[in-house]
């Protein structure tokens, strides 16, 4: 448990460098893993989730170093992982179960996967259906939840999948499947998401082609290990932005963080609502980045809806923090997704904010928040808590800055699935 404190009158000040991409860190483990030859990765992302996906590939054989925040590691290409000697555990990580689904489904030994609680109770049927097209042979829990086996397999073959949701996880894993297959294998999107993952394709020598919602992609020639920069992480910055324009006095500004326009939803958002973000040093690379200077200011509420919510998907925890303190309304549709998450974070957003005094309330695929509601502190019997998703805690954090009183939370070791030291992080900008 932890007493969480409200912001200096003098707001919140300084630079900071929030850590790697959780997203893009996991895909430079794998692409590193499957590429022959030399991978460093700088700025990588020290946290459980990514974490996760790196001992998979150690259990499998890969041999990868890590020193702090550079990881080194030396691929030997697809055909030559080895059995593992356990099931891999995929702990709380969502990226590293689906991705690793279709990456691992052609390999000539099983491998059964397990995570943990709120792991094993999300939706797995979404990438079983299309890898199951594919010819994979992956077994699963009532069909659909870890634990499960991926069964040895020697063949793929490429498809046309529509899909039915806007989902990253789901896309990679049919790409990282559909670079082992015969044919040619075609992706349709409705709605983009994230693209990390064709973009690291093609940095490792891969070829991927993108044109308005149609991926196409065949059998990959042998990729090269590469020199991975990870930007800072959009959704970890997300809860500094925020917290500096809803504390009075504030302005921080977050050092090079990653601007891809499949990721960075939450700054069109809140410039909707009002904020005047600066970007400036802004660098154009496999993934563009920028520093981003915001000061405390007036917010107003928005219509959100389902065309914005990939690219912000999972920031919407802290703009539902954001919009209880604009004037007016704000109403978020179209993110039943938020429902499939670490938690139902519709439900767990609602629940920790009501807590501190927000008019918020529950919609089947969103929630309607009634701004310009001060927050007031917690006591004892009104306990925070982050229900186990380190975003819910990271909401509750920046929440506390702007409440009345000291605020107590349990459950605070959920933040180190994507950011180890955001606390400390937190108190630098209060001093
Ligand atoms: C991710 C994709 C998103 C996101 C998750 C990371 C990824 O999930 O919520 O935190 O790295 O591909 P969905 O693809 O299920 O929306």
């Amino acid at each position: 448990m932890i007493r969480l404190t409200p912001a200096p009158t003098t707001g919140l000040h300084g630079q900071l460098t929030v850590p790697g991409d959780k997203s893009i860190s996991h895909r430079a483990l794998m692409f590193g893993a499957i590429a022959q030859g030399m991978t460093e990765i700088e700025n990588f992302l020290d946290s459980d989730d990514v974490l996760h996906t790196m001992r998979i590939f150690q259990d499998l054989g890969v041999q990868i170093t890590q020193t702090g925040t550079h990881v080194r590691i030396q691929g030997q290409g697809l055909e030559h992982f080895q059995a593992p000697n356990a099931p891999l555990d995929m702990g709380n990580s969502g990226t590293s179960t689906r991705l690793l689904m279709g990456l691992l489904s052609k390999q000539p030994f099983d491998m059964t996967i397990f995570g943990d609680g709120s792991l094993s109770q999300r939706p797995m049927q979404r990438v079983l259906a299309p890898l199951s097209q594919m010819g994979a042979q992956i077994t699963l829990t009532d069909g659909d939840k870890l634990p499960g086996v991926i069964h040895a397999n020697q063949a793929l073959t490429g498809i046309t999948y529509e899909m039915p949701m806007a989902s990253a996880q789901v896309k990679s894993a049919i790409i990282l499947a559909g670079m082992q297959a015969a044919g040619q294998t075609t992706i349709i999107e409705k709605l983009p998401s994230r693209d990390h993952t064709e973009r690291m394709l093609r940095q490792f020598g891969g070829q991927i082609q993108a044109d308005h919602g149609v991926i196409t992609l065949s059998q990959q020639p042998t990729l090269m290990g590469q020199h991975v920069v990870v930007p800072a992480d959009i959704s970890s910055a997300a809860f500094f932005i925020v917290a500096a324009l809803i504390t009075p006095n504030s302005e921080i500004t977050l050092k090079n963080v990653g601007i891809n326009p499949t990721r960075d939803g939450v700054l069109r958002l809140l410039r909707r609502m009002g904020a005047d973000l600066t970007l400036t040093h802004v660098n154009d690379g496999y993934e563009p980045t920028a520093d981003i200077t915001v000061r405390a200011q007036p917010l107003h509420g928005i219509q959100i809806t389902a065309a914005d919510i990939p690219s912000a998907v999972d920031e919407i925890p802290i703009l539902a923090l954001a919009a209880t303190q604009a004037q007016g309304d704000t109403v978020i549709s179209g993110a039943a997704e938020l429902r499939v998450k670490e938690t139902d974070r519709i439900a767990t957003v609602v629940a920790e904010l009501t807590k501190l005094g927000a008019d918020i309330e529950a919609l089947p695929d969103g929630m309607i928040i009634h701004g310009g509601t001060p927050l007031h502190g917690s006591n004892e019997s009104t306990l925070l808590e982050t229900h186990g998703d380190h975003r819910i805690g990271m909401m509750n954090a920046v929440a506390a800055l702007i409440a009345h009183q000291d605020v107590v939370m349990t459950g605070e070791d959920a933040m180190s699935v994507s950011y180890p030291g955001f606390l400390a992080d937190l108190m630098q900008v209060m001093r």
